[in-house]
């Protein structure tokens, strides 16, 4: 049986991926770069950094922004983005997420937050749920973001299980890439068209539970 699961935050703890989309879009409007829901499918996961770089590139003005014009471009991202959640609250917490939680701690299943996100930590408080996290990894921390497997593989090291006995949820194509190149067991949150249909996926999280992720690892 598995001994550790690798938790996304972003779209599978809470629906944060919505209001980074649209901290990218107001930003990217600004910028007169069109940006859908189709091409954020490519940012969910990605870093800070790397969505910019993508969305610049996207609208052909990668070559005309300064190294210091695209650091304010991210914190004007990001401040904006903070202010938009600063209303969250345990109520939240998406459907099925809380009892996953008292499940695994019950089934002393470690815990590990595998975010891309620096505003992870504050979400956690804010929806009152840090303390069933054995281990938070700091994005800045790992070499390389997702779709590579670092953030996953040094969220497994942190709470001492094997990689290989642990299960990852994600709601992002590169997340979903992180896990499997990790080594560890994927579970996507969304839909077969975005993720792939070579994994298990639930459509949201009130189908996922202790009882759910044991038959997806027995069944591999
Ligand atoms: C990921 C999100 O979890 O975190 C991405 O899916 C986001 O959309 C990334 O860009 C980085 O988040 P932050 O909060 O550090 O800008
Ligand atoms: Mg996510």
């Amino acid at each position: 049986m598995f001994k550790g699961v690798l938790f996304d935050l972003d779209g599978v703890i809470t629906d944060t991926a919505e209001y980074h989309f649209l901290a990218w879009k107001k930003l990217a409007d600004d910028l007169g770069i069109s940006i859908d829901r189709a091409f954020n499918e490519k940012l969910k996961g990605v870093s800070r950094e790397d969505s910019l770089t993508l969305i610049l590139e996207h609208g052909n003005k990668a070559g005309e922004i300064s190294s210091e014009k695209f650091a304010e471009l991210a914190k004007v991202k990001n401040d904006n983005y903070v202010e938009m959640i600063q209303a969250i609250s345990p109520k939240d917490i998406y459907p099925g997420i809380l009892e996953l939680l008292e499940e695994l701690k019950a089934a002393d299943i470690k815990i590990a937050l595998a975010s891309a996100s620096k505003n992870g930590p504050l979400l956690l408080d804010k929806m009152e749920i840090s303390h069933f996290f054995d281990a938070i990894v700091d994005p800045g921390s790992v070499a390389a973001g997702k779709p590579a497997p670092d953030i996953f593989v040094a969220a497994a090291e942190a709470v001492n299980v094997s990689i290989k006995e642990a299960v990852g949820i994600e709601d992002s194509q590169a997340g979903i890439t992180a896990i499997k190149a990790s080594g560890s067991l994927p579970v996507g949150v969304g839909s077969p068209k975005d993720l792939g249909d070579d994994i298990a996926i639930v459509p949201d999280t009130s189908k996922l539970s202790l009882a759910y992720l044991e038959t997806v690892w027995n069944s591999k």
